[in-house]
């Protein structure tokens, strides 16, 4: 049995790339059962069809409000019979109510470590603050902004000479990584949130890599 999981996204879609990639090894126990964009332009949509996945749009600005655009997302993602939704590089805000149906199976990929850097233009904050490592985080989705558990951080450094676009480069690898990986530990049923800290059975050794929890190799 694979997890079936519901990809969001609004743009370029190179982190669904990364989960298509993922899933089309024969032991990767997930698999994509519908992609959403809320941009009918979205670059994603293109990699979806082209994997031959079922893809639906569901533009926010054909809906009064959040609810009713929520409403639509939960709908597809029903009839879709998702089990896991995966925002990766969705750039709506899902609300209470949308995250409460889908408590602890909506999972985000943010281009920061966590709870440094929420919100927008992370790596231009990251170089003018000075920080000497930035990365991203995978986390559990809660109606804060970027705010929920922790599942899998990796850092990388932050160069002298790094732009925005440099320093967005070498995260986004990370991201490839790491989404992927933490659908892997969620599918694999060894994901608890305790006490809205994230537990992982089997990873909880020593963090010996840039990656945490460490990847077994
Ligand atoms: C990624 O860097 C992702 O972390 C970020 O948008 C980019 C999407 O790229 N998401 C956010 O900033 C959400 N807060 P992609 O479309 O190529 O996957």
């Amino acid at each position: 049995m694979t997890l079936r999981i519901g990809v969001l996204i609004s743009g370029r879609g190179t982190n669904l790339q990364a989960l298509i990639d993922a899933c089309a090894e024969p032991a990767y126990p997930a698999e994509i059962a519908l992609v959403i964009s809320n941009e009918p332009g979205a670059g994603g949509l293109k990699r979806a069809r082209d994997a031959g996945l079922p893809t639906e749009i569901v533009g926010h600005r054909a809906f009064g409000n959040r609810s009713t655009f929520e409403e639509a997302l939960t709908g597809s993602l029903r009839r879709a019979g998702v089990e896991l939704v995966c925002a990766a590089g969705f750039m709506r805000v899902l609300t209470g109510t949308f995250l409460d149906i889908w408590r602890d199976r909506v999972v985000n990929v943010h281009p920061s470590l966590l709870p440094a850097f929420r919100g927008l233009r992370t790596h231009e904050r990251a170089i003018r603050s000075g920080v000497r490592f930035s990365g991203c985080t995978v986390h559990f989705v809660r109606a804060g902004l970027d705010e929920g558990p922790v599942i899998v951080q990796s850092a990388v450094p932050v160069l002298p000479a790094d732009t925005p676009e440099d320093l967005a480069a070498r995260v986004l690898e990370s991201e490839h990584e790491c989404l992927p990986l933490a659908v892997r530990w969620i599918a694999e049923g060894r994901v608890r949130v305790v006490d809205e800290i994230v537990r992982i059975d089997g990873a909880d050794g020593p963090a010996d890599a840039s990656i945490n929890p460490p990847v077994a190799r």
